[in-house]
């Protein structure tokens, strides 16, 4: 297991102060759902919107068989197969997530409809050729053997089947500043360029159908969040921060600032198994 990784998600008491933050947002108590809970659960820039922009390229259907590699907290995963009515997996390497994920996942009635695995990506726990779709969010930033990372997602899928993938690329400009959102500092970031993770995908298998540049998308989500951070008054309330903890607000800050100058891009990709 790649423990730097996990250690940098692992947050203290992370389902004790979700309860305190879910006792503040919904005082009254009554069946939450996954849209009650997307606020806080979505761990990447632009939330559940980034999560609606992926459903709309892999298009589930009812009953598809859908891995989500590097799930976070299960919010996308839980999200998808509730909306979508699919059966999703989600794998992820950090333990303490993969216990929040399920905690949420029986809290919101979807343990039936969403598993959740702690395993890494570049091992995945599955036969060749057993998933109809395969989508991974903001995740192969943290990955250094990008080559297995896409080996094994193109794998587990069914020729014809999709894959879509968004993620943080390098950009012309300058070094970015850390911490970032998936990492403390340079030493466990590896950033593609475009191109490269372009090439890497197509020589796994995964034919490319369809990229976006998000950069723009991102730069305006962190700005408003860096402005939330600044209006927040320390309360508990619902946000991704009760699971990326108190280096949040400088990684955003950060963010905005390399998507501003040119030291990083955003880009979704969908792709195609050949
Ligand atoms: C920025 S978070 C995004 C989480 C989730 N995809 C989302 O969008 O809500 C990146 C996630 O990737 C996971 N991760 C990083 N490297 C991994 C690997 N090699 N295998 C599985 N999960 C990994 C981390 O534990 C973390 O949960």
């Amino acid at each position: 297991m790649n423990q730097s990784v996990a250690d940098h998600y692992t947050q203290k008491d992370m389902l004790a102060r979700l309860r305190r933050a879910l006792e503040e947002s919904y005082p009254v108590s009554k069946p939450l759902s996954v849209d009650d809970l997307a606020a806080a659960d979505h761990l990447h820039a632009r939330g559940v919107a980034a999560t609606q922009s992926l459903a709309t390229g892999l298009k589930p259907h009812s009953g598809d068989a859908v891995l989500d590699v590097g799930c976070g907290v299960g919010g996308p995963a839980r999200w998808l197969a509730d909306k979508f009515n699919c059966h999703v997996t989600g794998i992820d390497i950090t333990p303490e997530y993969h216990l929040v994920s399920q905690n949420l996942n029986f809290l919101l009635r979807l343990k039936d409809k969403v598993q959740t695995i702690c395993a890494d990506a570049v091992a995945l726990p599955f036969g060749d050729a057993s998933f109809d779709i395969a989508y991974s969010q903001y995740v192969i930033m943290n990955v250094e053997d990008w080559t297995t990372f896409f080996n094994e997602t193109s794998r587990i899928l069914r020729p014809g089947s999709r894959y879509m993938i968004s993620a943080v690329t390098r950009g012309a400009g300058p070094p970015p500043q850390y911490p970032l959102p998936w990492a403390p500092d340079s030493t466990s970031s590896h950033l593609l360029p475009s191109e490269i993770l372009k090439s890497e995908l197509e020589k796994s298998g995964l034919m490319i159908t369809h990229t976006r540049d998000c950069t723009d998308e991102n730069l305006s989500a962190y700005r408003r969040a860096v402005k939330a951070n600044v209006a927040r008054d320390g309360s508990s309330s619902l946000n991704p921060q009760l699971f990326m903890g108190t280096i949040l607000p400088e990684a955003q800050e950060n963010s905005a600032v390399g998507y501003q100058n040119g030291a990083l891009n955003a880009i979704e990709i969908l792709c195609h198994k050949r």
